[in-house]
């Protein structure tokens, strides 16, 4: 026999045996690739079968519930003013949770609902219809301060306040929360940066219809808002033409002019009057004045509740004390009409459209922005990062430090692009 193939033949006969059990090893990773195509496919073909079908559909639509947290229940709370959406990011919340099997429990009313241990688990029934339903399901409160918490008064009937965070905390550690998602204004989430402090890992949702948070450009609720007010303005214009007057009419906004601006400028109003740039009374008069002599049928003014005349200050409409920002604004739009009306002598109108600019449905935008918002929170959480708030910035999702949010607001600043846009189309805000 030839010696050299004597002396391969072992040779040989490794290689073959690496050779079948490499073959082997890659059928069998193929053969388990195929496995896991097929299963996914046939999860996902049937995807739309209610959840009776006993497939595991959850870990299968959402790729991320593989890194799903350690946190197993997280708590979750709507303070401060309520708008459109909240409903939207609460579902994105808890279905994006249900998903990692996390316990989602809904606290009541905000942080009065911590304080007072008011919690209750979250069902996939519950998020039934929540996308377009305004409100929140949870419930929400704008006059309480954990860290500042009225207890009672005093004998000369003076509030004594109390720091109840720690009551707060043993509230949340008896319920099994692990951490907080926290979806409310700036108020709320300098709150949720206290919780932060005291070890509670918090996740921020900014809302808000003011669009007056710091950190993100846009807040869910605010276009929900403008929508509202534009339609109001729209129909306002009509009656106003028919009568040949003047109409003012007042949207909220708090500090921020964000509303007014948009929906002033939607609505082709003739003057828009914002808390960032005070006006004279005498611009106005003289709009309404040229527009009138002009033949011009009416003349539509947007205010902001928060706009201030030159030299003066903003109007208050009450003070609620237990509140984190006491102060409602309100009452200007009665002021510009009665003034109006006594220079020019043409007949004037006013209309407060308040709280009906948070109620209602929210539009398409803001229940896919509230989605996204939501769902963000929970990707934080799966990444185990804490102290943050889900923020949108240039156009994309991000997320912040809880900081940014607390205790400031995002203004109007004068060179906005739309506030020249709406100089150079000729409509005035009163302070050139
Ligand atoms: O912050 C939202 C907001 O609607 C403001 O625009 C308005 O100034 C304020 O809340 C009204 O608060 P309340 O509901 O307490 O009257």
């Amino acid at each position: 026999m030839n010696t050299r193939l004597l002396v391969l033949n072992p040779v040989f006969s490794v290689l073959n045996s690496a050779f079948i059990s490499a073959l082997s090893a890659f059928s069998a990773v193929n053969l388990f690739a195929l496995l896991r195509v097929l299963r996914l496919f046939a999860l996902n073909a049937f995807a739309f079968l209610p959840r009776t079908c006993n497939l595991p559909i959850r870990s299968t639509m959402n790729p991320l519930a593989l890194t799903c947290p350690t946190v197993r229940r997280i708590g979750i709370l709507t303070s401060g003013g309520d708008c459109p959406g909240l409903n939207a990011v609460i579902r994105a919340v808890a279905r994006d949770a249900f998903h990692c099997a996390i316990k989602v429990i809904g606290i009541e009313d905000g942080y009065l609902g911590l304080i007072e241990n008011r919690m209750r688990e979250l069902t996939e029934a519950d998020m039934a219809g929540l996308l377009l339903r305004g409100g929140t399901i949870l419930g929400s409160n704008n006059k309480t301060n954990p860290s500042r918490h009225k207890i009672g008064t005093d004998s000369d009937n003076r509030p004594i306040y109390k720091d109840v965070m720690p009551d707060c905390i043993r509230n949340l550690e008896r319920a099994g929360v692990e951490a907080l998602i926290t979806i409310g204004g700036d108020g709320t989430q300098t709150g949720a940066t206290e919780f932060a402090r005291m070890g509670m890992p918090v996740i921020g949702v900014p809302k808000t219809i003011d669009n007056d948070i710091e950190g993100t450009e846009i807040t869910f609720g605010f276009q929900t808002a403008v929508a509202t007010a534009t339609d109001a303005l729209d129909r306002v214009r009509t009656t106003a033409d028919s009568h040949h007057r003047a109409m003012v009419v007042e949207v909220m906004g708090r500090n921020a002019g964000w509303i007014a601006l948009h929906a002033g400028v939607a609505s082709g109003s003739d003057a828009i009057l914002l808390p960032e740039l005070p006006f004279e009374m005498k611009r106005v008069f003289d709009l309404v004045k040229e527009r009138s002599e002009r033949g011009k049928r009416s003349s539509l003014i947007c205010v902001s509740e928060g706009a201030k005349v030159k030299g003066h200050g903003q109007f208050v409409a009450r003070r609620v004390e237990t509140s984190p920002d006491p102060i409602r604004l309100g009452g200007i739009a009665k002021y510009i009409a009665e003034q109006i009306e006594d220079e020019t002598g043409v007949e004037s109108r006013y209309t407060i459209l308040g709280h009906t600019q948070r109620g209602g449905t929210p539009i398409p935008s803001d229940r896919v922005l509230a989605t996204l918002l939501g769902s963000h929170a929970m990707t934080l959480l799966r990444e185990g990062k804490a102290g943050r708030m889900v923020a949108i910035q240039k156009g994309q999702l991000t997320d912040v430090d809880l900081s940014h949010a607390a205790g400031k607001q995002r203004l109007v600043k004068e060179d906005d692009a739309l506030i020249l846009a709406a100089r150079n189309l000729g409509t005035i805000f009163g302070d050139e």
